[in-house]
């Protein structure tokens, strides 16, 4: 360990369970020393998993829908509260969409659904930003970060509405960073991160051959939630003050890759098609 998030403090959203990306930056985060408020929405903080990472991290549960402005207030409010002062980080780990969860096809979404999937995955970023810098909750030089995947780019074809929500994710980032550092020189990035098993990951249709065709064509092999984690907590510590405004890829290089000579052999045995 190296005590790098030493004397921060922050928001952690989106810690569901232990598979979760969020789960791992709150255990990381606390073992570099940073202290945090866990946050998730009030059905899933009652299924309790939290009260674990929550005993084992020190750390205090506050309950927000992500999409609701008054409970993003209150979260605020109730984090300056229990550390007596402003933060500086914010993971921003949420994503849903009614779609994939319902197998609706991308050429048949229904509606309603399509603007909850943009509600919950990419305005709750801009809200969580906008209260955050209302209620002046960031300390200067702090550093916030949302998690996203490179079907913003690219077409994935099962990764339905979610690709449209993670590209307003990612607009979002840039134009709030714009603002963010302009007024506090707070940094705001997106980490787009190879396919996890995790359970939002795992709603996406043929989640496993998804996974197995990345790990084939990143050079060094999909990365892991863990590994995530320590981006996320790289680009919370002081050691990335100048990142701002940026989509930074955590996958193993797959982004970069047309073809690699791993997916070129098992196409050719047979194994991909
Ligand atoms: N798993 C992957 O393959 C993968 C790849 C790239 C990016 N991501 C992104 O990582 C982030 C975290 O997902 P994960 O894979 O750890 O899965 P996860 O299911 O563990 O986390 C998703 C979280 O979003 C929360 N959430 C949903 N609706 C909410 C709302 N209205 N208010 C507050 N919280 C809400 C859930 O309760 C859950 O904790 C998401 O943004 C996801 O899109 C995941």
């Amino acid at each position: 360990m190296y005590n790098l998030l030493k004397g921060k403090k922050g928001i952690i959203f989106g810690a569901l369970d232990e598979r979760s990306i969020a789960w791992k930056v709150a255990e990381r985060a606390h073992e570099e020393g940073a202290e945090f408020v866990l946050t998730n929405m009030p059905a899933a903080v009652r299924m309790g998993q939290l009260n674990e990472l929550a005993e084992q991290t020190g750390s205090e549960i506050v309950a927000a829908n992500a999409t609701s402005v008054e409970d993003i207030e209150n979260l605020m409010t109730r984090t300056k509260e229990i550390f007596g002062g402003k933060i500086d980080f914010i993971l921003h780990s949420i994503g849903m969409s009614m779609n994939v969860r319902k197998g609706r096809k991308y050429t048949d979404v229904d509606y309603n659904y399509f603007l909850k999937t943009v509600d919950i995955s990419a305005l709750s970023f801009h809200k969580v930003m906008q209260l955050a810098m209302k209620q002046d909750v960031m300390n200067d030089w702090g550093s916030i970060v949302a998690l996203t995947y490179s079907a913003a780019q690219r077409v994935f074809p099962n990764y339905n509405d979610m690709a449209e929500a993670k590209a307003m994710l990612e607009s979002v980032a840039r134009s709030f960073g714009y603002h963010f550092g302009e007024k506090k020189k707070v940094r705001v990035n997106t980490v787009s991160q190879s396919p996890t098993e995790t359970t939002a990951g795992s709603k996406v249709d043929s989640f496993g051959n998804f996974v197995a065709y990345a790990d084939a064509m990143s050079p060094l092999g999909n990365a892991s939630a863990v590994d995530c984690a320590n981006y996320c907590l790289a680009l919370f510590s002081d050691l990335t003050k100048y990142v701002t405004m940026q989509n930074l890829y955590h996958d193993g290089g797959f982004s970069s890759t047309g073809m690699s000579e791993e997916a070129m052999v098992k196409v050719g045995e047979g194994i991909l098609k």
